[in-house]
């Protein structure tokens, strides 16, 4: 289940994410060589923002497939949709597609949210046909800080991680993610990690108060916080991001892709 609760602005917040993400993205996939004809699958594709990127570069001869459990996140997906693409409702740790049936199988901040990875990279691994590429994305909060430092964005920092934890999220899968994937077994593995940094302008200057305000009931709930005190600090952290002297780096991406083993069968963890 998608951590984040339905609230006014998330769909904007994720667009505006995956906007300020796409030249990472392109990067990753032409790492991997995505081209012409290439049948790529997007577990987990929210908005469907690489997806897109997917079947710009396969075109008519490929075939692309968004693939989430969140039917609101997939009707954007459809509106937006250019080219060959096909939306999928399914849960992507028993997706009901056949065997080997994709060059990729790509998922980003998916992990992050499972109770248990082993399903997933399972049946990632199951999609790819042998030979194909496994490419998984992770944020690793660990690295956010801004300068100068303030204490609401500190406040709001220690609340996002205090709101995952409460949402039974696997924080950290980041750090783990090239480790499970040796351990699955996939050959000729990179990891390439990137920071995700903003200045006051930038799209997502807002990224971290407007995330910690989608957390805004499982804190409440857990008591660690109360409303005003959570206004209070969100408020705060806005205007300092505002600020035209402050940076900040909001999390590290971490790209982590590698081969499934020509005509061997492998398994998860
Ligand atoms: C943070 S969003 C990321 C969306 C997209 N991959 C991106 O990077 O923009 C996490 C997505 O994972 C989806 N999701 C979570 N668990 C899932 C599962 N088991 N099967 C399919 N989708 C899942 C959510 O619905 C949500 O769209």
């Amino acid at each position: 289940m998608y951590p984040l609760e339905p609230r006014a602005g998330e769909i904007g917040r994720l667009a505006a994410q995956g906007a300020w993400l796409t030249e990472e993205a392109e990067a990753l996939l032409s790492s991997i060589g995505v081209g012409p004809g290439w049948r790529c699958l997007d577990l987990a594709c929210g908005l469907g923002d690489v997806t897109r990127l997917m079947a710009a570069r396969a075109g008519a001869p490929g075939l692309v497939v968004g693939l989430d459990l969140e039917r609101r996140f997939l009707d954007h997906a459809r509106a937006e949709a250019a080219g060959a693409v096909e939306y999928l409702e399914a849960d992507a740790c028993r997706t009901g597609l056949p065997d080997g049936g994709f060059d990729l199988v790509h998922g980003r901040f998916l992990f992050a949210g499972a109770a248990q990875f082993d399903p997933l990279l399972t049946e990632a691994i199951r999609l790819a046909r042998p030979g194909g590429t496994i490419a998984l994305q992770e944020q690793d909060l660990s690295s956010m800080a801004c300068f100068p430092p303030h204490p609401a964005f500190a406040r709001l920092k220690g609340m996002l991680g205090a709101g995952l934890e409460q949402s039974g999220t696997g924080r950290g899968v980041a750090r783990r993610l090239f480790g499970l994937l040796r351990q699955a077994g996939l050959r000729e593995l990179r990891y390439r990690p990137f920071l995700v940094s903003c200045q006051a302008g930038d799209p997502q200057a807002a990224w971290l108060p407007d995330i910690v305000d989608s957390l805004r009931g499982p804190l409440l709930r857990a008591g660690l916080t109360d409303g005003p005190a959570l206004d209070e600090a969100i408020a705060a952290c806005r205007s300092h991001l505002n600020d035209p002297g402050t940076t900040a780096i909001l999390y590290t991406v971490v790209q982590v892709w590698g081969r499934k083993p020509a005509g061997a069968a492998v398994e998860a963890g």
